[in-house]
């Protein structure tokens, strides 16, 4: 089976309960009918619980805690979070590592967590400006991986995002040919892991907006989109997933 690209948005810090459920609304009342491409939204807790969808629109949370239940004030678990309706939860981002100490250690607990309860994780990697300058993208980025999957043995239905830490909400996005050639990597690193059935899907994420929506989706390898200040708005969120509906369903006609 051939898995649909997927336009995902990452609302962080963003919208009140309300304002959240009437943004959805809105977007799915413009898509009446959809059918080749798979959208999830990621709103705050707040707003998750509150959030009704219907397929192929699909909710996920933001971030988790890794034990089931437990003296840990101000967390949420998996299994909570399956309560709210959520089929996904993001893990690894970059702002999860820079700001609240999420080493991969913590990721790969909440990885094993999320996959547990039968969700599916969004599972973030990604290098700095730094790192990327001094060559070190392929290294990060499969220790990232390595330590994000430890003893995890089935990721069919993880995805994966590729978010380079330096495109992230600063209007730069990786070229072509980087982006072409990391997924490629992650791709092939997978190969060398596990035997899935159907390739994993990797998104890409950093500054993606409608006017680039187009020549990133037919970058090859690239899955679909984790979407951060363009998925803020309805009508702009609204016309990159057009943009990969469109390009899908021209592809399928061959
Ligand atoms: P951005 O954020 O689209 O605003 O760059 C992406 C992300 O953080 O997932």
């Amino acid at each position: 089976m051939v898995k649909k690209p997927i336009v995902a948005g990452n609302w962080k810090m963003h919208k009140e309960t309300l304002e959240g459920v009437n943004f959805v609304e809105n977007v799915q009342s413009k898509f009446s009918s959809i059918s080749n491409v798979t959208v999830i939204f990621s709103p705050p807790y707040t707003a998750l619980f509150q959030i009704k969808v219907q397929s192929p629109f699909f909710k996920s949370a933001q971030n988790c805690h890794w034990e089931k239940k437990g003296a840990f004030t101000g967390e949420i678990s998996t299994s909570m979070i399956k309560s709210s309706g959520a089929e996904y939860v993001i893990s690894g981002h970059s702002e999860r590592r820079e700001f609240f100490g999420d080493t991969d250690k913590i990721v790969n607990k909440k990885n094993i967590a999320i996959i547990k309860e039968n969700l599916k994780p969004i599972f973030c990697i990604g290098e700095t400006l730094d790192q990327r300058e001094s060559g070190k993208t392929q290294e990060i980025l499969n220790y990232q991986i390595s330590e994000g999957l430890k003893d995890i043995d089935t990721i069919d239905e993880m995805i994966i995002a590729y978010e380079p830490v330096w495109a992230i909400g600063t209007g730069m996005t990786a070229t072509i040919e980087q982006i072409e050639e990391t997924h490629s990597y992650i791709k092939n690193l997978i190969k060398s892991k596990y035997n899935l059935k159907d390739d994993i899907q990797v998104l890409y994420g950093g500054s993606v907006n409608p006017n680039n929506a187009k020549e990133l989706i037919n970058v090859s390898n690239v899955d679909g989109f984790l979407i951060g200040g363009a998925s803020l708005d309805v009508d702009t969120f609204a016309s990159i997933i057009k943009i990969v509906e469109d390009n899908q369903e021209k592809n399928n006609n061959g």
